[in-house]
Order: C-alpha cells, then structure tokens, then sequence
C-alpha cells in the first residue's frame, strides 16, 4: 500500500496481473488512480511500475487473496482507511480451476474465489463508497443454460442448489461432464444474481454486470493441457476480434472501463461484450432465485465473524 495524498478519482480493480483484468487497470489509468487487488506482489509491483510509466498514471497496490474471507477483510480495510476519492469498483477476479480445490475456509475454491470474496469485498466497501460510485462484476454468459456457444463448449448453465451446497462442491444434477465447469457457471450466475440484488438493495449506488465475451488465451484456462493452452493463445486468441461471442482483453478492458465510468444512473443492467444490454439466464431473472442466492450467501459469510477476521 502506498499512503501517497491521491486526489484523482480512485477506479478499484480486482484480479488486475492478468487478462482482462490486466487490460482493464491500464485503460482505467487513463481516468485516475488506479487501486490493483491482486495475490501476487511481484505482478502488482510489475503493473503498478507500468502504470506509473505511463503519461499522469498513477497507481497503487493492495495484497489480498479472494479465496480467503479474511484476507478480503484486511484488503477491504486497508482500502477504506486510505481515504481515496472512489468512482468505482471493478470486481474482475475469477478462476475456472478444472480439479477440485479447497479456499482457506474449507470451501469450493472457484466458489469461494469468484463469488463469496467478491461479495464480501463489495458488502465491506458499500458503505464507504460515495454516492453514485458504479461497481461492476464481470461475469459471464456460461451461467445461461440456453445459451448455445457456452452449451456447445460443455457448460450447461449455473447448478446452483444452496450456497451451502456450492460452498461444498455440490451442484444440481444434470450438469457438465467437464470438471470444474458447473463451480465455474454457478460461481458466475452467483456474482450476475448479486449484481441484480444490490442494484435493487442499494439505490444510491450502481451496480452493473458485463458479459466480456469469450477471450482464448488469458490466464482463465491455465489448468488446460499444454497443447489446449497453445492452440488458444496462437491460434484462437488471433481469430477473437472477427468471431461472434468471442473477444479480446484489450476490448473486453475498453468495454468494462466504458460501463465503468459510464456517467448515466443506470443500474441493474448486463452488457454484452460490445458494451450492449442483454438478457440473464430465466433463473436469474428470478426474484425467488436472486433473494435466495444472497440470503444463503450472507447466513454463510456470517459464519466468519469480525473476531475471527482479526
Ligand atoms: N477469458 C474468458 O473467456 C472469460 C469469459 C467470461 C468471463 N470471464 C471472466 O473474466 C474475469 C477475468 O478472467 P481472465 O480471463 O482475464 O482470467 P486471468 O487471465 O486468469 O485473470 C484472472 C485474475 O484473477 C486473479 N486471481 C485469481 N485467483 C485469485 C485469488 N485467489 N486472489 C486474488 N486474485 C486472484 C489472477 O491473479 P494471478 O495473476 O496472480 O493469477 C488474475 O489477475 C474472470 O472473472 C472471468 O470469470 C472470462
């Protein structure tokens, strides 16, 4: 952390050392601070050296790992008692892990990491933010089970049971063959479901969702094979910008950043990866579905207290 007197507009950007996220941090130097939540040191101190090299970029760094309850509470109050001027919040961080994994809590790693230390995060900062700030989730179209690229692909939309359940490894049946593809599309359908709850819960603040479209090659399918990673980095990756549905992390960073500083009151809205409102999953656009996903994940969240955090 860097206690520097910041007076631009502070932009929040977790999983910032890679991909779209990576991306998105270097588009948002343009509009102010830039405050990097990521795990890994080095890389945070590597990208806040390429901010800072940048003409006016500013920058600065907070460790947090999002798999870990506590650790999202110290990064959440290291953030508020630097006192920055915040314009928004980019809650970018995901992992699509294909082997089962366990967070520090004992919970689905991909679970835990994409949506509960996001929602904690987001639920620890509302209250500091000023009115008017946009947080926006990246999300993810493979929580639709009618949608056919992601179906084509193997998903087969978010499996969501409980938070319990998910926090467990358990999803409904009928789901993927692939491992780890029903903890990827619940975890994303949980952060879409979270999107549409705060946005209705907290008026004076906007909460927005963009669909980033599918970007071969990021750090998102580092668990893949060799071969797999090869052919999605050097033969995918360049075909992106001409392929419906697909994208890369330069425009999918432009289009997150454009949502972001957006200056319009909208709210509750999900964007495609060309910046345009489109549909959620008709699970998500369940108020039962929406109330039920939030509720489980705050019963659960509680378990960890304040005196356990310290
Ligand atoms: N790529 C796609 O096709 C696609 C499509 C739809 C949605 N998305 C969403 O886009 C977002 C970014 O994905 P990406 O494709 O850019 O993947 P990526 O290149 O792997 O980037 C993920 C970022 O999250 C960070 N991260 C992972 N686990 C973390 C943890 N426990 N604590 C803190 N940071 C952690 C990574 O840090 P390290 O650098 O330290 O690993 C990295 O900065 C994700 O939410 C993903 O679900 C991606």
């Amino acid at each position: 952390m860097n206690k520097t007197k910041h007076t631009k507009q502070a932009w929040i950007i977790t999983g910032p050392t890679s991909g779209i996220g990576r991306r998105t941090a270097l588009e948002l130097a343009k509009q102010g601070t830039v405050v990097l939540v990521g795990r890994d040191p080095d890389k945070l101190r590597a990208l806040k050296s390429e901010i800072h090299a940048l003409p006016g970029g500013q920058a600065l760094s907070v460790v947090c790992d999002f798999s870990d309850i506590r650790s999202v509470h110290r990064a959440a109050a290291e953030i508020i008692a630097l006192m920055l001027p915040i314009a928004g919040l980019a809650n970018n961080v995901g992992i699509m892990p294909l082997r089962n994994g366990r967070s520090a809590q004992g919970w689905d790693l991909a679970f835990a990491t994409n949506h509960l230390g996001p929602f904690a995060f987001t639920e620890a900062l509302i209250p500091h933010l000023p009115d008017g700030t946009n947080v926006v989730f990246t999300c993810s179209g493979v929580e639709d089970p009618a949608r056919k690229p992601a179906v084509a692909a193997g998903f087969r939309g978010g499996r969501y049971i409980s938070a319990e359940a998910s926090a467990r490894g358990e999803w409904k049946s009928g789901g993927s063959k692939m491992p780890g593809y029903d903890a990827y599309a619940t975890s994303k359908q949980c952060n879409l479901a979270t999107v549409f709850a705060f946005a209705r819960e907290v008026p004076r603040l906007r909460f927005n969702a963009v669909e980033p479209g599918f970007n071969p090659g990021t750090g998102l399918g580092r668990d893949a094979n060799a071969i797999l990673r090869f052919i999605a980095k050097y033969v995918m990756s360049p075909l992106a910008p001409f392929i419906k549905y697909w994208s890369t992390p330069k425009r999918a960073g432009r289009v997150i950043t454009k949502v972001l500083t957006d200056k319009s009151d909208a709210s509750g809205v999900y964007y495609d990866e060309n910046g345009r409102p489109m549909l959620a999953s008709t699970q998500v656009r369940s108020d039962d579905f929406i109330n039920r996903v939030v509720t489980e994940t705050r019963k659960l969240l509680s378990t960890f207290t304040e005196t356990q955090v310290r």
